[in-house]
Protein backbone atom coordinates (compact mmCIF):
# COMPACT_ATOMS: atom_id res chain seq x y z
CA UNK A 1 0.00 0.00 0.00
CA UNK A 2 1.33 3.45 -0.98
CA UNK A 3 2.04 6.31 2.26
CA UNK A 4 0.10 8.87 1.80
CA UNK A 5 1.16 12.27 2.86
CA UNK A 6 -1.14 15.90 3.37
CA UNK A 7 1.17 19.01 1.35
CA UNK A 8 0.20 22.65 1.54
CA UNK A 9 1.80 26.04 1.15
CA UNK A 10 0.77 29.79 1.15
CA UNK A 11 1.74 31.50 -2.49
CA UNK A 12 5.16 32.19 -0.78
CA UNK A 13 5.97 28.36 -0.78
CA UNK A 14 3.86 27.78 -3.79
CA UNK A 15 6.50 27.00 -6.51
CA UNK A 16 8.38 24.71 -3.87
CA UNK A 17 5.20 22.70 -3.30
CA UNK A 18 4.42 21.72 -6.51
CA UNK A 19 8.65 20.48 -6.64
CA UNK A 20 8.09 18.61 -3.51
CA UNK A 21 5.07 17.15 -4.96
CA UNK A 22 6.44 15.83 -7.73
CA UNK A 23 9.45 14.42 -5.75
CA UNK A 24 7.24 12.90 -3.65
CA UNK A 25 4.92 11.47 -6.35
CA UNK A 26 8.58 9.88 -7.98
CA UNK A 27 9.22 7.91 -4.71
CA UNK A 28 5.78 6.46 -4.96
CA UNK A 29 3.78 8.54 -1.79
CA UNK A 30 0.06 9.18 -2.26
CA UNK A 31 0.06 13.32 -1.99
CA UNK A 32 -3.19 14.74 -1.21
CA UNK A 33 -2.16 18.39 -1.54
CA UNK A 34 -4.42 20.71 0.72
CA UNK A 35 -3.39 24.30 -1.57
CA UNK A 36 -2.60 26.55 -2.51
CA UNK A 37 -2.88 25.87 -6.22
CA UNK A 38 -1.52 29.21 -7.59
CA UNK A 39 0.51 32.33 -6.87
CA UNK A 40 -1.90 34.45 -5.42
CA UNK A 41 -2.02 35.45 -2.17
CA UNK A 42 -3.43 33.69 0.49
CA UNK A 43 -3.59 33.94 4.17
CA UNK A 44 -0.75 30.73 5.38
CA UNK A 45 -2.81 30.19 8.97
CA UNK A 46 -6.08 28.50 6.98
CA UNK A 47 -3.83 26.07 5.12
CA UNK A 48 -1.79 25.29 8.05
CA UNK A 49 -5.00 24.47 9.29
CA UNK A 50 -6.24 21.93 7.25
CA UNK A 51 -2.64 20.04 7.35
CA UNK A 52 -2.07 20.29 10.71
CA UNK A 53 -5.90 19.34 11.80
CA UNK A 54 -5.56 16.06 9.73
CA UNK A 55 -2.08 15.30 11.39
CA UNK A 56 -3.87 15.59 14.85
CA UNK A 57 -7.05 13.59 13.66
CA UNK A 58 -4.98 10.85 12.67
CA UNK A 59 -5.98 10.83 9.42
CA UNK A 60 -2.42 11.49 7.92
CA UNK A 61 0.91 10.88 9.87
CA UNK A 62 3.35 12.89 7.89
CA UNK A 63 2.76 16.43 6.42
CA UNK A 64 4.38 19.34 4.74
CA UNK A 65 3.91 22.63 5.46
CA UNK A 66 5.74 25.80 2.90
CA UNK A 67 5.41 28.92 3.29
CA UNK A 68 7.51 31.94 2.53
CA UNK A 69 9.98 32.04 5.49
CA UNK A 70 8.24 28.76 7.36
CA UNK A 71 7.67 30.85 10.53
CA UNK A 72 4.32 31.09 10.35
CA UNK A 73 3.56 27.70 9.20
CA UNK A 74 5.29 26.40 12.21
CA UNK A 75 3.67 28.61 14.88
CA UNK A 76 -0.01 27.93 13.62
CA UNK A 77 0.39 23.93 13.03
CA UNK A 78 2.00 23.64 16.44
CA UNK A 79 -0.93 24.84 18.37
CA UNK A 80 -2.60 21.59 17.21
CA UNK A 81 -2.58 18.85 19.58
CA UNK A 82 -0.06 15.60 18.37
CA UNK A 83 1.65 17.99 15.68
CA UNK A 84 5.13 17.98 15.88
CA UNK A 85 6.18 20.63 12.98
CA UNK A 86 9.79 21.62 12.27
CA UNK A 87 11.10 24.11 10.63
CA UNK A 88 14.29 22.64 8.89
CA UNK A 89 16.88 24.32 7.14
CA UNK A 90 19.57 21.65 6.12
CA UNK A 91 20.34 18.01 6.23
CA UNK A 92 21.77 18.15 10.13
CA UNK A 93 18.41 19.85 11.19
CA UNK A 94 15.74 17.32 8.98
CA UNK A 95 17.97 14.52 10.60
CA UNK A 96 17.92 15.89 14.11
CA UNK A 97 14.02 16.49 13.54
CA UNK A 98 12.95 12.97 13.00
CA UNK A 99 15.56 11.23 15.39
CA UNK A 100 14.91 13.29 18.45
CA UNK A 101 11.91 15.71 18.02
CA UNK A 102 9.83 12.85 16.10
CA UNK A 103 8.86 15.75 13.75
CA UNK A 104 5.65 14.72 12.00
CA UNK A 105 5.02 17.87 9.91
CA UNK A 106 7.94 19.24 7.99
CA UNK A 107 8.06 22.94 7.58
CA UNK A 108 9.94 24.45 5.10
CA UNK A 109 10.83 28.13 3.68
CA UNK A 110 10.46 28.61 -0.14
CA UNK A 111 11.87 32.55 0.30
CA UNK A 112 14.82 30.51 2.60
CA UNK A 113 16.11 27.50 1.12
CA UNK A 114 17.49 26.84 -2.37
CA UNK A 115 15.12 23.66 -4.54
CA UNK A 116 17.58 21.16 -4.27
CA UNK A 117 18.59 21.59 -0.14
CA UNK A 118 14.81 21.68 0.07
CA UNK A 119 14.52 18.01 -1.84
CA UNK A 120 17.76 16.73 -0.40
CA UNK A 121 16.31 17.89 3.71
CA UNK A 122 12.76 16.25 2.44
CA UNK A 123 14.61 12.35 1.70
CA UNK A 124 16.28 12.46 5.39
CA UNK A 125 13.11 13.69 6.64
CA UNK A 126 11.49 10.77 4.72
CA UNK A 127 13.77 7.80 5.67
CA UNK A 128 14.49 8.94 9.20
CA UNK A 129 14.09 6.99 12.03
CA UNK A 130 12.71 8.55 15.83
CA UNK A 131 15.09 7.45 18.43
CA UNK A 132 12.48 7.28 20.98
CA UNK A 133 14.35 6.30 24.55
CA UNK A 134 14.94 9.81 26.24
CA UNK A 135 13.58 11.49 23.18
CA UNK A 136 10.26 9.85 23.58
CA UNK A 137 10.37 10.97 27.86
CA UNK A 138 11.08 14.57 26.44
CA UNK A 139 8.69 15.05 23.85
CA UNK A 140 5.85 13.49 25.64
CA UNK A 141 6.14 16.48 28.34
CA UNK A 142 4.86 18.54 25.39
CA UNK A 143 0.98 17.74 26.01
CA UNK A 144 1.71 18.60 29.51
CA UNK A 145 2.65 22.30 29.13
CA UNK A 146 -1.05 23.25 27.77
CA UNK A 147 -2.63 21.36 30.67
C1 LIG B 1 3.76 35.85 3.09
O1 LIG B 1 4.14 37.05 2.55
C2 LIG B 1 4.70 35.46 4.23
O2 LIG B 1 4.45 36.25 5.33
C3 LIG B 1 4.52 33.99 4.56
O3 LIG B 1 4.79 33.23 3.43
C4 LIG B 1 5.42 33.43 5.65
O4 LIG B 1 6.75 33.72 5.41
C5 LIG B 1 4.99 33.69 7.02
O5 LIG B 1 5.63 33.32 8.01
Amino acid sequence: MKKKIIIGSDHGGYELKEILIKRLQEASYEVDDAGCFNGESVHYPEIAKVVASQISNGEFQQGILVCGTGIGMSIAANRFNGVRATLCHDHFTARMSREHNNSNVLVLGGRVTGDEVAEDILEVWLNTDFQGGRHSTRIGMFDELTK
